[in-house]
């Protein structure tokens, strides 16, 4: 996990921050991420005139995440407007969790962080498992 080429992931993350939707807030953003086969996926945030459904850009990520074939994320990075590394909030950090291989990678506003450390003590899927109930 140390060749993870964090500038082309921010430069991904970048693009797609150029095609947001975000007439309301004004606060563009773009995420990328690096997947366990090696493609990368990419999201910006959508805003809706109905302002509470608006789409994150971690949503259209793991969209196309799942429409091209699925699999783990391994490094994820987003950025606001002015192209500054942003950290996902907190309900995007839930949709990062459900498909985050272990270990997984955030570039984060405080440096390389761990998905468990950017989300400690998470729910998740194993949560929901018959045999723990
Ligand atoms: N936003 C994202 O796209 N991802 C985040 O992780 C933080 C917030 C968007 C939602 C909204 O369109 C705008 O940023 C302002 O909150």
């Amino acid at each position: 996990m140390t060749d993870i080429d964090w500038d082309h992931l921010r430069l991904v993350a970048n693009e797609a921050m150029e095609r947001a939707y975000a007439p309301y807030s004004r606060y563009r953003v773009g995420a990328a991420a690096l997947v366990s086969d090696g493609r990368i996926v990419s999201g910006c945030n959508v805003e809706n005139a109905s302002y509470g459904v608006g789409l994150c850009a971690e949503c259209g990520l793991v969209s196309e995440l799942s429409m091209t074939g699925g699999g783990r994320l391994v490094a994820f990075v987003c950025v606001n407007g002015d192209r500054e590394t942003i950290m996902p909030c907190g309900r995007c950090r839930q949709l990062l969790f459900e498909f985050a291989l272990p270990g997984m990678l955030l570039e984060t506003v405080s440096g390389i962080r761990t998905i468990d450390e950017v989300l400690p003590d998470a729910f998740g899927p194993r949560d929901l498992e018959e045999n723990r109930r």
